[in-house]
């Protein structure tokens, strides 16, 4: 699909936000693998969690999803109630569904393939084989690239310490769901927090997790003085109880609109129920370093998760920089973060971001290039970008390159740049926001 956007001035109105991914994700993955019934409100309806339900319904799991409300019901089995998959358990296009149900499939005393969608094929996925492993369980890529499809067969598991080379809530949560299953408690130790949602939910659930920071000495810390890194140890579990979640608005999907208010000129828009967990918070930190109009309103705990409603008025921004610990809290916003800095008196660096090269597309290239049509000035480095912001932007005929965020950070560029935009591929905005194109018109018309 292409989809034209032509620039516009005064955003106005509310942004009702669709909910959490990663916390869709985790809700049926944890109501899978526990006794009773998990009922899920304000889940998700997208692409990628879609992909995590039909594994699960795959492994024998019933699972009713009302799409017109966003409730989700998943009829748990316990910890040891899943079968083998009538088949190939498919994860389209979502790294979250495959690298932490690898960690659940190192638990179940049955094979499973799993394979995903062209890009997922390319995804590093040793970073999650590796511990999985060492904990005795038996994986191997059926690629020589060492990516899905992967053949895991598992159960046996001992407990591990494991030192995680990169801060990945996917990681993280594959080896703590896998943990449940093992002789001994389990630890994983990461360079700076990632997104602690998975240990939120699990203790919520009945497990027993605990999180402590460690010393500025510490051989995986990130280099930052204020963080050593970060160890999360779970205990083995013989069972996990169903429950209610409610699910926030996604922060990341709050943050395309946050940005626009912020650039496109003689906005306000207001963006409620948006999940404000601080390891998720890094946007609204780096907003505010370079000088936007934002406001946290009606700021409240909303089942395990921290909620606000978020004002954004337009403001003239100037260039920050984004590194160390903060990256993990905003891995996902750095697209749109490199659209702010475009807009941004000055000059804006992103460093300590490798990862962004193995998301959904090489984030740095596709920023770079697409941003580039439209004449902005960035170099990319190995680790992030430098933009040169403050010098106005034209419209261009741009691709996705089949990356949600990508898409709909250049939709949030070509708001508020000179002339027409064309994006190629836009459909991929699927995948975690589906009504994103239909939720940017009704604002563009004051609705
Ligand atoms: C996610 C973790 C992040 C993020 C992804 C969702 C999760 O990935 O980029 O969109 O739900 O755990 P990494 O853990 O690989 O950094």
């Amino acid at each position: 699909m292409n989809i034209t956007i032509s620039p516009c001035r005064n955003l106005r109105g509310q942004i009702k936000l669709p909910g959490d991914k990663s916390i869709s994700h985790r809700a049926v993955m944890l109501g899978a693998l526990s006794e009773g019934i998990t009922e899920i409100s304000g889940f998700l309806m997208s692409a990628d969690c879609l992909s995590t339900i039909s594994c699960f319904e795959k492994m024998g799991i019933r699972i009713e999803a009302d799409e017109a409300e966003k409730k989700v019901t998943v009829h748990g089995r316990s910890l040891h109630g899943l079968s083998a998959p009538q088949g190939l358990l498919y994860t389209g296009n979502s790294g979250t569904t495959t690298r932490i149900i690898s960690g659940i499939l190192a638990g179940q005393p049955f094979e499973s393939l799993l394979d995903g969608d062209s890009s997922i094929r390319t995804r590093p996925m040793k970073r999650i084989m590796d511990p999985l492993l060492a904990m005795g369980a038996l994986i191997r890529s059926e690629n020589e690239n060492g990516c899905v499809p992967l053949r895991i067969r598992g159960g046996n598991l001992k407990g591990i310490s494991w030192k995680s080379p990169v801060a990945s809530a996917q990681v993280k949560s594959g080896i703590l769901l896998a943990g449940l299953y093992a002789d001994s408690e389990t630890s994983v130790l990461e360079p700076a927090l990632s997104r602690d949602h998975t240990e939120r939910m699990l203790k919520a659930f009945g497990g027993t997790v605990s999180s402590k920071p460690l010393s500025g000495d510490n051989p995986i810390s990130d280099g930052n003085p204020q963080s050593g890194g970060w160890k999360i140890t779970v205990q083995p579990q013989p069972r996990l109880t169903g429950r209610r979640i409610l699910v926030p608005g996604d922060i990341s999907s709050a943050a395309f609109f946050m940005a626009a208010a912020a650039i496109v000129p003689g906005s306000e828009l207001l963006i409620t129920n948006v999940g404000i967990n601080p390891t998720r918070g890094g946007i609204l930190q780096v907003l505010r370093a370079m000088g936007a109009d934002i406001s946290l309103l009606d700021e409240k705990l909303q089942g395990m998760e921290e909620t606000a409603s978020v004002l954004v008025r337009t403001s003239s921004l100037h260039g920050t920089v984004i590194g160390g610990s903060l990256i993990p809290t905003l891995i996902d916003e750095l697209p749109v973060c490199a659209v702010l800095a475009c807009f941004a008196e000055g000059e804006t660096v992103i460093r300590d971001a490798k990862e962004l090269r193995v998301k959904e597309s090489d984030r740095i290239a596709v920023m770079t290039e697409e941003l580039g049509k439209m004449g902005a000035d960035i170099t990319p480095t190995e680790d992030g970008m430098i933009i040169r912001g403050g010098k106005s932007l034209h419209g261009a005929e741009l691709d996705s390159h089949m990356d949600h965020r990508a898409a709909m950070s250049l939709a949030v560029a070509a708001l508020a740049a000179e002339g027409e935009t064309q994006i190629r591929g836009a459909e991929c905005v699927n995948i975690s926001y589906p009504e994103f194109f239909k939720d940017l018109q009704r604002i563009r018309t004051g609705g």
